[in-house]
């Protein structure tokens, strides 16, 4: 069977606590089980998207369509939630330099409102327009009100009806709630309109139309990446058997009970780094909280933060290792490479080897990893390691779905709603009142 592994080996926490966590879990791992057969109609929705063919069918016809288009420029709109989820899928599996290789429908995401940045996306845009290409927009958001997508969206809208003042509505796909001011706006244009499940926020939505339109359009294997996001669910759920989501939300939540408030995501892949993005997000907004579920003021959460290996080392390892003894590192690494690229001996420069001719460089950046494992135990600091045997869309697929029902555990134990995100909502509202006054 094809899963992630999870090793806690190092994790520097006692067998009992686990076991006497893991038992406080069981009535919420049957909850989640529950809600795997009621569709849509609970708070752990998300859960049931994976398995949503009629949803797929739909998302896949639209894919099919906007491909005919012959899309060389995709610019997809959305922030937060909107967008992290296909950042982080499309790093994973295209690389960092997706853009740079030349495919055939290049991508640019405009999420943060920035002039210098948002100027190049926009000249980009004119650019491929002028030279024929075909500019496609995803405008993502679900509550269809989000200050940052609202404004990009009618500022590529313009671009977009002036070189297609017919029929630039086919240029566009909008994914909102069926419920949102945008949705009703789309209809009216006649824009194509892909819907987020009601019960489903946008942290949760990577693998409904928020993920799959874009990444499916962009060629990914989407059946691949619900595949394993189904493996996730099923696994995770499940009462009896070893389930990884229930037991590294124990690792986690015992760590923060005894003052480990730091989660360092600590990403062995520069591919994956968006990853780490993602589950920032998803970590920081899910449980870092004001209140909670009983409407007491508790103020916990976890700190996520993101390293990249091998080139933090040459930055944050120091206060890692011998700093304040307030972090957990989760080592994220994948075993199989599809490629192997050596380092040449160079004889005449023998003085230089450091170990490192003749080696892959799978081999070093392995090396690499034992050795910080091996610094971390010496300095008796906490990590736990997770493993991807291959970077395909099955993987990266059931590595999300876990971390997103692990949120829910984690949740759970820390008594606050892993699914609102009020003090995200206050500084929106904050900003529209700023913005209306002037
Ligand atoms: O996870 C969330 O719910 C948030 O991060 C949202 O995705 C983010 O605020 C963007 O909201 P919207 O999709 O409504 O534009």
């Amino acid at each position: 069977m094809k899963r992630i592994l999870l090793n806690t080996d190092n994790a520097r926490v006692s067998s009992d606590a686990i076991h006497s966590l893991q038992k406080k879990l069981a009535p919420h791992i049957i909850t989640l089980a529950e809600a795997r057969t009621q569709s849509y109609n609970t708070e752990y929705a998300s859960i049931n998207i994976p398995f949503d063919s009629a949803m797929h069918v739909q998302i896949k016809k639209t894919i099919a369509a906007k491909k005919n288009l012959n899309p060389s420029l995709l610019i997809v709109i959305g922030i937060g939630g909107s967008n992290l989820g296909t950042m982080a899928v499309l790093q994973a599996l295209y690389g960092r330099l997706y853009n740079e290789q030349e495919p055939h429908t290049r991508v640019h995401f405009a999420d943060t409102v920035d002039t210098e940045y948002i100027q190049d996306i926009v000249l980009l845009t004119k650019k491929e327009l002028h030279k024929g290409g075909v500019v496609l927009l995803n405008v993502i958001t679900k509550s269809g009100t989000t200050i940052e997508t609202i404004a990009h969206f009618t500022l590529f809208l313009d671009i977009l009806r002036a070189f297609y003042p017919d029929d630039y509505h086919k240029y566009i796909v909008i994914t909102t709630d069926a419920d949102s001011p945008l949705h009703a706006c789309a209809l009216s244009k006649n824009i194509t309109c892909l819907e987020v499940p009601q019960k489903v926020g946008g942290r949760y939505s990577v693998f409904s139309a928020v993920g799959l339109f874009p990444l499916g359009l962009l060629g990914i294997d989407i059946d691949e990446l619900i595949n394993g996001a189904q493996q996730a669910v099923t696994d995770c759920t499940h009462p009896k058997e070893y389930n990884i989501a229930a037991h590294s939300a124990s690792v986690r939540y015992q760590q923060y009970m005894h003052g480990i408030h730091i989660n360092d995501l600590f990403l062995f892949s520069v591919d994956l780094e968006n990853i780490g993005k993602w589950y920032r997000q998803l970590m920081g907004e899910s449980i870092g909280k004001e209140k909670n579920i009983h409407g007491e003021k508790v103020e916990v959460g976890i700190t996520p933060t993101v390293s990249l290996g091998t080139a933090d080392l040459h930055s944050v390892a120091q206060l890692y290792l011998g700093g304040p003894r307030d972090k957990l590192a989760v080592f994220v690494s994948v075993q199989k490479t599809p490629s192997h690229y050596y380092i040449p001996t160079h004889k005449e420069c023998s003085a230089l080897d450091v170990g490192i001719y003749g080696k892959s460089i799978a081999a070093i950046n392995h090396a690499i990893l034992t050795g910080v494992c091996d610094a971390y135990d010496k300095t008796e600091r906490p990590y736990m390691q997770l493993i991807i045997q291959e970077k395909t869309a099955f993987y990266v697929g059931q590595l999300l779905q876990y971390m997103m029902i692990e949120m829910m555990y984690l949740g759970y134990l820390f008594e606050v709603n892993p699914f609102d995100q009020p003090q995200v909502e206050l500084y929106k509202q904050k900003t529209r009142k700023i913005l209306d006054n002037e």
